[in-house]
């Protein structure tokens, strides 16, 4: 392993302030894909990802859920923990900014920082922006102190605070910029950054609080806590174990080779976390890479906008596979795009069902035909052959080249272009007719080979993209061995061994109807009701030992149904106004498939009232009504109290 060259690869960590969209699920994957790419042709790579748990923001949120900010993060945690699990996302360690791991090292940095003379304590008089966890000047505050990247109204915010001396490094950061051309990419990105934040001189900044508490303690003066900013920053190297009695993660894998961020944080990557880190006496990432917005609408994601879309019900109908492959194709690293559920329908129906589905269908029914299922030997290859063949053994160092600059759609178009030109070679060579002629037996075995052979690299390089799809063309095409689904296999053609059987299978994806999806994906767009499917998959139960006061936390209350109603566009989901005596909750269920609603008001239903409010559809739920249901689903009928009791009673 020792002599492996090593890849690290982090994804910003995510504020667990709400559940992650497509806009989340977009770095993610790319980073997975970046990461088992490197994987496959040789390296030793890590890919780290993880939650920023701290800060103002979260703070409010649990507040305004009633909630102390670890109970509000935690279960958001998991759910984003299950979505990369359900996207095929295989990191190698998950950050949580308040794992202690992490807290104890932030203490540490913050406090060489000081002790070497680059943070004093001063007073602090500002605007700030709680949503981006960001301080601005007036100068770059937009009309009616509103904060430049969000656009929502700034706070000001005046109290004792450590600052950090950034302008004693501004010069060397401009040099080191321009002296390492590689280091912010694209490089429009680094001109922004030179031109509109450190050519105008950077400000020393505020790098901690006293006003909240949620936050890395500052241990010396523990009325601060350590900026949000400085905390999360740390991640990339906290989680290598720096600063520990284990570094061994540190020193095989550091500096990162790529930090994936979007756009609008390039800021926080390029200029506090390199003079952090030089700060600390360490090499800066080799690069950071600044990828576009997935917009919703022409407009940024965002879950307080509510212009989001949500992976799982998408992975729910058609998989993970096609979501990565169309997150990866539709627009190039780098550059905005939109997302529209249309765009995905299309995109899979073109390129995955017609392209691919049907080139890999086409092959092994032909050979099932004319070769009774066993692959045909390599004959006599003729120019036609030998074209594909050539352009189907460039391939892997295209697609090398294009991932070596993050060009994920470009490499996925160079895929594409040898699956055309599969396509194109059985309209040419005919192989129906072939078949027809006794004659033509040995030509017709080398074009069905050539086809197998051609499709076997095609799915070797989409490992990477969707992890799923290439051992159901292996199947179909007669890929039995390890070593044939290998990079280093690519360096031949003619790896597929003559008479292996090969299995007819149904088609890789289903046609989809665009109409019929577009009508099912709007009606179904919230990853609760996702989850309240999940929750229910047989093989998802698990029983496991708790304590009386784990039931404890649970409060169970009698509430009487008063009202219902069905929620517009979901077939899952009931509105019910529940009465608790002097108080009204309203909570969404999916038991829409089992009730109607005036079935069920005047029933006194069992209500877990202390579970955190979260919103679907636009309706802020506020706990969950208990059912009994079967395993599969197929009956579902809710828990209701023995006996008229008044509203509100406690249930123990
Ligand atoms: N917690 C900070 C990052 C700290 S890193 C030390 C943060 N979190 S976030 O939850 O707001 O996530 C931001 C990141 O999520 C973006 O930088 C990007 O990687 C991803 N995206 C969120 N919405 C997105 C889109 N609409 N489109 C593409 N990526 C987006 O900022």
């Amino acid at each position: 392993m020792a002599d492996k060259k090593t890849f690290y690869i982090t994804t910003p960590i995510y504020y667990p302030s709400g559940s992650m969209h497509i806009g989340h699920t977009y770095t993610t994957v790319a980073a997975d894909t970046m990461t088992r790419f490197k994987k496959m042709t040789g390296y030793d790579t890590y890919f780290l990802t993880g939650t920023d748990e701290h800060g103002q923001k979260i703070e409010r949120k649990a507040a305004d859920a009633g909630l102390d900010p670890k109970s509000y993060i935690d279960p958001i945690v998991a759910e984003t923990k299950a979505l990369w699990e359900m996207m095929e996302i295989e990191y190698d360690d998950f950050i949580r900014t308040t794992d202690e791991r992490h807290v104890q090292v932030v203490q540490k940095i913050f406090k060489q920082f000081y002790d070497q003379g680059d943070i004093y304590k001063s007073e602090y008089e500002g605007q700030y922006c709680a949503d981006c966890e960001a301080f601005w000047t007036p100068t770059q505050l937009k009309e009616g102190n509103a904060c430049p990247d969000c656009g929502r109204p700034t706070e000001l915010v005046r109290e004792e605070s450590y600052f950090f001396k950034m302008s004693k490094y501004q010069d060397w950061l401009i040099e080191y910029i321009q002296n390492n051309p590689e280091f912010i990419q694209p490089v429009s990105r680094a001109n922004e950054m030179l031109h509109n934040f450190l050519r105008p001189g950077l400000q020393d900044l505020c790098v901690s609080r006293t006003s909240f508490k949620w936050g890395v303690q500052v241990d010396f003066d523990p009325r601060h806590v350590v900026y949000v900013w400085i905390d999360a920053l740390s991640n990339y190297i906290t989680a290598l174990g720096y600063g520990t009695q284990d570094d061994s993660l540190m020193r095989r894998y550091w500096p990162a080779d790529v930090q994936l961020v979007g756009k609008e944080i390039v800021r926080f990557h390029t200029i506090y976390w390199p003079i952090m880190l030089h700060a600390l006496g360490l090499p800066l990432p080799k690069q950071v890479f600044a990828h576009g917005w997935l917009l919703f609408g022409n407009d940024k994601m965002s879950k307080s906008k509510g212009n989001v879309a949500y992976p799982q019900p998408i992975v729910q109908r058609y998989g993970a596979d096609p979501l990565r492959y169309y997150l990866m194709r539709e627009m190039p690293f780098g550059s905005d795009g939109n997302y529209t559920n249309e765009a995905l329908i299309n995109r899979i129906n073109a390129d995955l069902v017609n392209d691919l589905g049907n080139l890999v269908s086409r092959t092994s029914a032909m050979i099932i035909k004319y070769f009774d299922g066993a692959l045909p030997q390599d004959g006599k290859v003729e120019a036609v052959d030998e074209k594909l063949r050539e352009l189907v053994l460039q391939l892997p160092s295209e697609v090398e080249k294009q991932m070596d600059q993050l060009q994920f759609s470009q490499a996925l178009v160079e895929v594409w272009r040898v699956i055309s030109e599969c396509n194109k070679y059985i309209d040419v060579t005919q192989p129906w007719v072939l078949g027809k002629d006794e004659a033509m037996k040995e030509r017709l075995g080398t074009v069905l080979y050539t086809l197998a052979e051609s499709l076997r690299f095609v799915a070797v390089i989409l490992w990477p993209f969707m992890p799923a799809t290439p051992e159901r063309i292996y199947e179909q095409i007669g890929v039995a061995q390890q070593e044939q689904k290998t990079w280093d296999s690519l360096k031949h053609f003619g790896m597929l061994k003559a008479g292996t059987k090969i299995q007819r299978k149904e088609a890789l994806f289903p046609r989809l109807d665009v109409q019929a999806e577009l009508e099912a994906l709007a009606g179904d767009t919230s990853p609760a009701e996702a989850s309240v499917k999940q929750e229910t998959e047989p093989e998802k139960v698990q029983d496991s030992m708790i304590t009386i006061d784990d039931f404890d936390k649970l409060t169970l209350r009698a509430a009487r149904v008063v009202a219902c109603e069905n929620v517009p566009k979901s077939d899952k989901l009931l509105k019910l106004t529940l009465s608790l005596g002097n108080e009204q909750r309203t909570v969404l269920s999916g038991i829409a498939q089992h009730y109607k609603p005036e079935d069920i008001v005047g029933k006194q239903v069992v209500l877990l009232a202390n579970l955190a409010p979260r919103k679907m559809r636009g309706v802020l739920s506020e706990g969950m009504v208990l059912c009994a249901a079967t395993q599969d689903d197929s009956q579902l009928k809710l828990l209701t109290v023995d006996g008229d009791m008044a509203d509100g009673a406690y249930i123990s």
